[in-house]
């Protein structure tokens, strides 16, 4: 992580990007129109907007799941458009953590199984560390009595919350969340915000969440709101933490 300390507080920074579907054919649709956006490490924002605005477009675009048609966008400080998959998988992979709506947990798999999935992609057998790692997540989500159980032996909360702990386990410095509550209770969605907000403080792992729901929003520090493929809002409801010193 050297080369992403003190000098680049800046996670992530869209540049013009612009996004279309089906390009080339009669279906061509432009859905992001040219957005400039920055988060820094400390940011916690939600990402709001009308259904079809194009939420999901752009969390995929940040997430390296797919390529901007044009403009860049710099993740830790590197510019992502032009690069060979290989790297933008292997950056994906130590910088990004996802949460989806569905938590795509493996059913075959148990708890704790499913939270080191990462770090196997990413180096193969886990280590004595990795597991210490991800046992100690799962005991930071409330979920350390569940470590053995399959997916289908917790209840929609406790997934979401192993989703959670998955995500965090490479310890990314941004965390993109996709509704990651729209399917859940508001006890267990209160849950899953407690501990974004607290990874957020802890690690200065960047959040940026869709959420529809307006509670959610509110209590984030900063709200982007599209409208139509374009950003029409970026509001601070709180002030963000000093940046560091310039110079
Ligand atoms: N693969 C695709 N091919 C063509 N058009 C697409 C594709 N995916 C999304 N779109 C279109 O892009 C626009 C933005 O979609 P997107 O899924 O990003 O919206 P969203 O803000 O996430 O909506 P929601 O709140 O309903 O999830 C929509 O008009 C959608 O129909
Ligand atoms: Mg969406």
């Amino acid at each position: 992580m050297s080369e992403h300390t003190a000098a680049s507080q800046e996670v992530l920074r869209l540049q013009e990007l612009k996004k279309s579907y089906n390009v080339g054919k009669p279906t061509e649709v432009e859905v992001l129109h040219g957005l400039d956006l920055r988060l820094q490490r400390s940011d916690f924002a939600a990402l709001v907007g009308a259904s079809g605005s194009g939420k999901s477009t752009l969390l995929n675009l940040i997430g390296l799941l797919d390529r901007p048609t044009s403009g860049e966008l710099y993740l830790l400080g590197e510019p992502t458009r032009d690069m060979p998959d290989m790297r933008r998988t292997a950056l994906r992979g130590h910088a990004i953590g996802f949460v989806f709506q569905f938590h795509y947990l493996i059913q075959a798999f148990t708890a704790l199984e499913n939270v080191l999935m990462p770090l196997m992609v990413a180096r193969g057998r886990p280590t004595p560390q990795d597991t210490e790692r991800a046992r100690h997540l799962l005991h930071e989500v409330g979920l350390a009595r569940y470590e053995q159980r399959k997916p289908d032996q917790l209840s929609g909360g406790q997934q979401q919350r192993v989703a959670v702990a998955r995500a965090l386990v490479m310890q990314p410095a941004l965390l993109l969340a996709d509704e990651p509550t729209g399917n859940l209770d508001s006890q267990s969605a209160a849950d899953v915000f407690g501990l974004f907000r607290r990874f957020n403080r802890e690690f200065g792992c960047a959040v940026l969440m869709v959420t529809h729901d307006p509670r959610l929003s509110a209590q984030c520090d900063r709200t982007v709101t599209l409208v139509d493929g374009r950003i029409e809002r970026d509001e601070r409801q709180r002030a963000a933490p000093a940046p560091p010193a310039a110079g």
